[in-house]
């Protein structure tokens, strides 16, 4: 993780943003992962609040956030020792565990379960505010419910314009999509939400894992339509890019296209942005682009899709979201 720069400025927003929390406000702040919008974990009506300025579902649970394991016994019951290996190998970072809550810490952060996520965020903003509140956050993703998660301090003010008391800027996220969920509290551990630390890296690390298939009733927060911009999102194997951008080209639709090969690229296009190389790349941009994709007034964005395997499956699982039911462009032909 890179220090703060010996940045007056963004030291001083940091005791801002800290004392906003401690008034029991929300702050908006970066993480390597996305944008959150935090509460002080202890403020009630703060927290409270969170669940109304996202529109959030109220049995969506939160994730909280602490500088480091040290804080961890104050909010859950028991570490396994699975959870000892994981932290040492990926915190801070993007991997966030659930835990067995202890019963002082209020239910309404994990919305009446008898459980508790919990990450440390990799963000030298994020670790700054930490420590500068000495208490944890909890912090959803700072967008609407159901909207795509912010990745700019941009993003957060379009999502959420005055209902958030502070942003606190970090410039774009690292990451671009959510840390990965698991439940250590079953056996063996669940994956809830795929992410940066592939599912992968934790078989190496831990072994056998469930998924969330075999466990739904665990999952609360995959349960509600995600990541939904205001266009229609079609995937498309590479292949058949080419062929799909003639199909859907039509002057009476804006038509955007989110690639990672090189092709032709046709004259029409509302949008087009093209990002070659590693899955992260691709991970990086791809909120960032449907952001920039409404700002074009896209209606309908052809996203080239990848491999379910290491991190493409946390991409294809944001994009299967996004594109809802008609995911690919053969069942959209097959349904007209
Ligand atoms: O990268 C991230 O995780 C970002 C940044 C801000 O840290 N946060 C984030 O939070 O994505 P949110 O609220 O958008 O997603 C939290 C996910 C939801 O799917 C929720 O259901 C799940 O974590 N979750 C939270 N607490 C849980 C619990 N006790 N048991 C099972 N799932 C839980
Ligand atoms: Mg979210």
């Amino acid at each position: 993780m890179k220090e703060i720069k010996n940045d007056g400025f963004i030291k001083s927003r940091i005791k801002e943003a800290a004392s906003i929390l401690r008034r029991g406000g929300l702050v908006a702040f970066p993480t390597e992962t996305v944008y959150g919008l935090g509460a002080r974990v202890s403020n009630r009506s703060a927290v409270r609040r969170i669940f109304e300025v996202k529109g959030r579902p109220h049995d969506n649970p939160l994730i909280v956030h602490i500088a480091s394991s040290d804080q961890l016994s104050s909010l859950v019951s028991a570490i396994p020792p699975v959870a000892k290996r994981l932290i040492a190998l990926f915190w801070p970072g993007p991997l966030t565990l659930v835990f067995k809550r202890r019963e002082e810490v209020s239910s309404l952060v994990s919305a009446g379960l008898d459980t508790i996520a919990i990450r440390s965020p990799d963000h030298p903003i994020a670790q700054a505010l930490l420590g500068e509140l000495n208490e944890a956050i909890a912090a959803p993703s700072a967008n609407r419910s159901g909207r795509p998660s912010p990745t700019s301090c941009q993003h957060v003010a379009r999502e959420l314009g005055k209902t958030v008391d502070f942003i606190l800027d970090g410039g774009p996220c690292r990451v671009g999509l959510e840390s990965t969920v698991l439940d250590l509290t079953k056996n063996p551990p669940c994956l809830l939400r795929p992410g940066a630390i592939t599912a992968e890296r934790l078989r190496s690390v831990i072994g056998d894992l469930g998924t969330i298939g075999s466990e739904p009733a665990r999952s609360p927060g995959m349960r509600h339509r995600h990541y939904a911009p205001d266009f229609k999102v079609i995937l498309v194997p590479p292949r058949d890019l080419q062929t799909a951008m003639g199909q859907l080209l039509n002057p009476k639709k804006r038509l955007g296209v989110l690639c990672r090969h090189k092709g032709p690229k046709p004259a029409g296009l509302a949008y087009y942005r093209q990002f070659e190389g590693s899955a992260a790349l691709y991970a990086r941009n791809l909120f960032s682009s449907f952001y920039e994709a409404e700002a074009a007034k896209v209606e309908v964005l052809l996203v080239e899709d990848v491999k379910r395997q290491g991190f493409g499956a946390a991409i294809m699982d944001r994009l299967e979201r996004a594109a809802g039911r008609e995911m690919y462009i053969t069942t959209l032909c097959e349904d007209q």
